[in-house]
């Protein structure tokens, strides 16, 4: 019987960057995020003779996948079959899935799928789980189980199991399962635009997995782990609290910080434009002429994240879109991963 989960990406207020174990995604350091509640990706996870992998663009288009996106979900499949076997004594998993990935995130805009798309397959694959009712080894995994099953795809992804605001903490130690997320505050406790904009459609070089492993080359990289547990806390702290002010500061560092890190990195990594640098000085600028509760951050990329508050949104709305040569998506704070 197969199993449909639907996911939706999320963005860092306190970045992940940097492994302690790369192979199991054993993150260096705690994050933060807030989760999206759109675009979204659907995946369908059944029993195969095989592993098979499709994917479906919105527009109902096959995409082709690459032998290494394959080897990924092999690989994760692996790990969450060791995973599940280690807190089951049994695994319930068949040897092999058929997955299919249908995707409503454009690959214009710039919002790493990856953590919709692993927060999907790991909550689809805890549904396979669940419904094998007739099996004895069956069980019924926890959300901070399944996250540490998304987060062994992608370390990000982890936290979109949840709605809201979501950690994922370091834990310590190898064992697999020592990193998992946890939710801060659910979707309904604070309300946030995240207005998206996309100057460039590039491809990037260097992917998220690759940069990972390069942190531990920068010379502000230690630096930057010695500041992460006050960050995080003052940025938890101030999503409790619904302090705008407070959240802005602490995004806005830690977003300048760990680009500092990707760019004094060996190879550097650069992974903001001209463009980048152009729209988060406008948005400062609009900030102190309008008083108004903004805040920007960046991934692994070029696309800025305009957050706001219901009371920018009109005024955020009609900075975005009046930007030329720009791809603006408009999302907000979402409910996390579910099984359909
Ligand atoms: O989950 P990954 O391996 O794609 O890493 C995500 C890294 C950043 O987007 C740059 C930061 C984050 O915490 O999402």
């Amino acid at each position: 019987m197969s199993v449909t989960a639907r996911s939706t990406p999320n963005i860092a207020l306190i970045k992940y960057w940097g492994n302690r174990d790369d192979s199991l995604r054993l993150p260096a350091a705690d994050s933060l995020s807030m989760t999206l509640d759109s675009p979204s990706v659907e995946i369908t996870v059944d029993h195969a003779d095989v592993l098979t992998v499709q994917s479906f663009e919105a527009d109902g288009s096959e995409k082709s996948l690459k032998a290494k996106d394959i080897t990924r979900f092999a690989r994760h499949l692996e790990l969450t079959k060791k995973y599940v076997q280690f807190l089951a004594e049994a695994s319930p998993l068949p040897a092999n899935v058929s997955i299919t990935i249908r995707s409503q995130i454009p690959s214009s805009i710039g919002l790493a799928s990856s953590a919709a798309v692993f927060g999907c397959l790991a909550k689809a694959y805890a549904g396979l789980i669940g419904v094998a009712v007739t099996t004895p080894s069956s069980m019924t995994l926890t959300d901070e189980q399944i996250s540490v099953i998304a987060r062994m795809g992608s370390g990000s992804a982890a936290r979109s199991i949840y709605g809201g605001f979501a950690a994922l903490l370091k834990g310590d130690g190898d064992a697999m399962g020592t990193s998992h997320a946890v939710q801060i505050a659910d979707e309904n406790h604070w309300p946030l635009h995240d207005i998206v904009i996309v100057p460039t459609q590039k491809e990037k070089d260097v992917g998220s997995t690759e940069g990972h492993a390069l942190a531990w080359t920068s010379p502000h990289y230690k630096k930057r782990l010695d500041q992460i547990m006050r960050r995080q806390k003052e940025c938890t702290d101030a999503i409790l609290a619904k302090d705008f002010e407070k959240l802005q500061r602490v995004t806005e560092e830690d977003c300048w910080d760990m680009h500092n890190v990707m760019q004094t990195s060996a190879p550097p990594l650069k992974y903001l434009n001209d463009e980048t640098y152009r729209i988060t000085d406008a948005i400062e600028e609009l900030r102190e002429r309008e008083h108004l509760p903004i805040l920007y951050t960046m991934d692994a990329g070029p696309t800025v994240h305009v957050i706001c508050t219901e009371e920018a949104v009109k005024t955020v709305r009609e900075f975005a879109h009046a930007l030329q040569g720009c791809t603006i998506f408009e999302t907000k704070t979402g409910s996390g991963a579910i099984l359909l």
